[in-house]
């Protein structure tokens, strides 16, 4: 949602400030603002829209600071508007604010504030730090170089809820403040310069040596200092993790949009996941999991819980856990989890996937799996992101940064992640055939290879898109492993395209959707199990009797002169095959969305992380 970056050097800190904020844009946000330390005082520049505005906003080509903080909003208290975009400035106009997440208290910390004079211009909750800061920075009677360091501390120990701040300051021309408490913040290291941000993508082009905060942290940046403090202002030592991303990644490489781009990076980015734990003819290998065959032997149930696309990557790998391992596997989607009093112990093994890795209502049950004593695993693609600080174990997604809000990549290599994570078990347990598992290791491994070749011959989907972008329902069908197919691939639609649909198991058809099916209307269907192939083919046959066109996405031998379109993909074990037919429908979403005109890598009203419940 909201997004942070920040920097402190001696170069111009305005280009490096709205370069950082262009990458951020796959957030999602609605204002953007800047403010920069000149000559005495602060300039503080804020504009209503895209960023662009900002960097065509007057007087930001006059900016030279060297020192400056910049955000882009995602309104939750106050409309969007310049008053209410960040930075907020204190009402002596001596510290600036940026800051991520929601300060719970601050009707009561407004209130206060008010009682002692200070005036409020903003609807916004953060409005209060920067006053507050004022406030204790007045009062302190010590006037020593940690002066403007305590301030900021004892401001954040008044703060309830959630919080990523950098604060600058007129009075201290060569110094920067951050910290955070259940928001993501990082500081990037550079040569006699340094870098904030909430996400890596930011600042990736000027520094992969990375520094993660952790919660109540606070850092003292100078250009060629960073110092690290606890909650009561002890000096801590941290060391910096090297990001292997590689900067290209958050371009576009020649590509339209970032979500076309990321598409056609399935191939790789799956076969990244894949080589860090599976290899031909080896047992698969989680180091950094220490799950052993005695626990495994006692845990009575499997628990997926996420939101959105990682929630369907939860429910297309399922299947294969329960059929290795023959233990109940369960799947629930995060916002609904915790308030279902779920039925989960220390025998539990809880799997938490988020691709963000700060998504608050995967947060929220992960903290509720861990109080009642389960163990936890985070499967996520964000290095140092909220989700694996807070779970016992993690393992990640090589997925590389993504930027489209609609989660392509991510998704893929999240569901190749637990097909492997799944053999692991069973291999640690002995509780599948050992001949068996190899042959699905060594259809694992082909993977990347048949992924590619699907994205070498996309005529009828950019065929089929074309003709369908301007319907307004629309219907996909699957059984088995491809009913989560169907799930994610309405879900793509949805996101990108505005058009409405549903997806529905197609036995479920019968029971009621059926009722919607009239003449025209179009229906998807994926078939890629041979086992359900002929009851799915009779689900679709009775839509076409009703005068359904459809489009099929299959890889079994079925009469393709009966439907309207049929997308071929390659043969696979059906654990597996939601990883193929899923690639066709994400180019459909896509193509139909471009055919509209629409702006697919940030599609109207949502965020790419979503950071509040
Ligand atoms: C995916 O296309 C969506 N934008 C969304 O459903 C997303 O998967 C969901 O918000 C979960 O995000 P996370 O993986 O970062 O936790």
């Amino acid at each position: 949602m909201c997004g942070i970056v920040g920097y402190i050097g001696t170069k111009k800190a305005t280009p490096i400030l709205i370069d950082g904020l262009l990458k951020l844009e796959y957030r999602g946000y609605d204002s953007a603002g800047i403010s920069t330390l000149e000559g005495t005082g602060i300039s503080n520049i804020k504009e209503t829209g895209r960023v662009k505005n900002l960097s065509e906003s007057a007087g930001i080509s006059d900016l030279s600071g060297t020192i400056g903080i910049a955000h882009t909003r995602w309104a939750t208290h106050g409309k969007p508007s310049r008053e209410n975009s960040h930075p907020h400035l204190d009402n002596s106009k001596t510290f600036a604010v940026v800051h991520n997440g929601i300060i719970e208290n601050y009707s009561e910390l407004r209130k206060f504030l008010t009682d002692n004079g200070y005036t409020f211009y903003s609807q916004t909750d953060t409005e209060v730090i920067p006053n507050l800061i004022h406030y204790y920075y007045s009062k302190d009677e010590k006037d020593d170089s940690e002066k403007f360091l305590r301030a900021v501390r004892t401001a954040c120990n008044d703060l309830k809820g959630s919080y990523a701040i950098s604060v600058i300051s007129k009075l201290y021309p060569d110094e920067m403040i951050v910290s955070r408490k259940d928001s993501p913040l990082v500081i990037g290291l550079g040569n006699n310069e340094n870098y904030i941000a909430s996400d890596i993508p930011a600042i990736l082009s000027y520094t992969k040596d990375i520094y993660l905060l952790d919660d109540y942290d606070i850092a003292e940046l100078h250009n060629n200092s960073i110092s690290f403090f606890d909650k009561n202002l002890n000096k801590i030592e941290k060391a910096a993790k090297n990001i292997e991303w590689d900067a290209s990644s958050v371009e576009k490489d020649g590509f339209d949009d970032y979500m076309i781009k990321e598409i056609y990076e399935q191939p790789r980015t799956i076969r990244e996941t894949i080589s860090s734990h599976l290899k031909k003819d080896e047992p698969c290998e989680f180091p950094e999991l220490n799950i052993t065959k005695e626990y495994l032997s006692g845990i009575n149930k499997i628990f997926f819980v996420a939101c959105g696309t990682a929630m369907h990557a939860g429910l297309a790998s399922r299947n294969t856990f329960e059929k290795l391992l023959s233990i109940p596997t369960e799947v629930d989607i995060a916002s609904e989890f915790r308030y279902r009093n779920p039925l989960i112990d220390e025998k539990t093994l809880m799997v938490f996937i988020s691709q963000s890795g700060e998504t608050a209502d995967t947060l929220a049950a992960l903290a509720l799996a861990k109080q009642k004593g389960a163990k936890t695993v985070a499967v996520s693609n964000v290095i140092g992101s909220s989700i694996t600080r807070e779970a016992d174990y993690t393992v990640y997604t090589h997925a590389g940064p993504e930027i489209a809000v609609a989660s392509t990549k991510a998704y893929t290599s999240q569901v190749v992640l637990l097909n492997i994570l799944a053999i692991h078990f069973a291999e640690i347990l002995g509780s599948y055939d050992a001949t068996k598992l190899n042959t699905f290791k060594n259809e694992i491994l082909e993977l990347p290879e048949k992924v590619k070749s699907l994205l070498d011959n996309t005529d009828t989907i950019k065929k089929f898109a074309t003709d369908i972008h301007n319907e307004h329902d629309i219907f996909f069908l699957g059984r088995g492993f491809d009913y989560p197919v169907a799930l994610e691939a309405s879900l793509k639609l949805k996101e990108i395209s505005y058009i409405h649909s549903d997806a529905y198991a197609a036995g479920e058809l019968k029971h009621g959707p059926i009722a919607l099916i009239e003449d025209g209307i179009t229906v998807i269907g994926t078939i890629t199990d041979p086992n359900l192939k002929d009851k799915t083919i009779s689900n679709i046959q009775e839509v076409i009797t009703r005068g359904a066109k459809t489009f099929i996405v299959t890889n079994q031998d079925i009469k393709k002169e009966n439907y309207n379109f049929v997308f071929d993909i390659p043969e696979t074990n059906p654990l597996v095959s939601p990883i193929l037919s899923i690639v066709p429908l994400q180019l459909l979403s896509y193509y139909v969305a471009k055919d509209k005109g629409l702006d697919v890598d940030k599609p109207r009203n949502l965020a790419k992380s979503v950071t509040v419940e």
